[in-house]
């Protein structure tokens, strides 16, 4: 498959988090509301802290890895509550390293205290794990989820596509069947995405 990588520029939500825009498709990488609370919201409260409801050293499949917002959140979370991840990104088109390095979100969270796992997230090799730490095991795919493949198993899958507006052939029934295929009994999927509806009225 041939990728292209879209030009992306940097903003800042409402909560003082950083973000990226996409011009070409008019999309954000989070909510302009605020980055760090729509990732605390959706993938740390509605999904991590659900499935460790019912285990304590888990698999996740991220889609669409960006920031690292995401696997940065979690890996916190792992380090404080001494839970077992191992996390596998995908990313089609990776963040180019000059924005990664005015990312805030290494400055902002917990004070700067854990901002050397955020770089060592974006350091990390490529299609290998990487162990960041005694409860973080990590692996990072550049591969389009159209196009991967694993014979592993996941108990809780981030998924943070764009819109289906801009990305309709990955809100298919195939590729949630796919998805659904990868994953353990009882394992858990979120995701975020917002829809505009024009409303018309109509008067006789
Ligand atoms: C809404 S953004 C979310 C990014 C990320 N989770 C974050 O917190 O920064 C969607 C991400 O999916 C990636 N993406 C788009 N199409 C993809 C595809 N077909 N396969 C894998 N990743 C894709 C984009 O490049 C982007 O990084």
């Amino acid at each position: 498959m041939q990728i292209q990588t879209p030009k992306r520029t940097l903003i800042t939500t409402e909560d003082g988090s950083h973000s990226i825009y996409v011009p070409e498709l008019n999309e954000h990488y989070h909510s302009t509301h605020g980055a760090i609370q729509e990732s605390n919201h959706v993938f740390i409260e509605a999904g991590l802290k659900e499935i460790l409801k019912s285990k304590r050293s888990i698999s996740i499949f991220e889609m669409g890895f960006g920031t690292g917002l995401n696997a940065f959140l979690t890996l916190i979370y792992s380090l404080e509550h001494d839970i077992d991840i191992q996390y596998t990104a995908i990313e089609a088109f990776p963040v180019e390293e000059e924005l990664l390095n005015k990312l805030n979100y290494g400055e902002i969270i917990n004070e700067g205290a854990f901002e050397n796992y955020f770089m060592n997230l974006h350091s990390a090799e490529w299609e290998q794990w990487n162990h960041l730490h005694e409860n973080f095991q990590f692996i990072k795919h550049k591969v389009s989820l159209l196009d991967f493949k694993s014979d592993d198993k996941f108990d809780l899958v981030y998924f943070d596509a764009f819109a289906p507006n801009v990305q309709p052939e990955l809100w298919t029934t195939e590729i949630f069947q796919k998805i659904y295929n990868s994953m353990n009994s009882g394992g858990v999927l979120v995701t975020y995405c917002c829809k505009e509806h024009e409303i018309g009225w109509f008067f006789d």
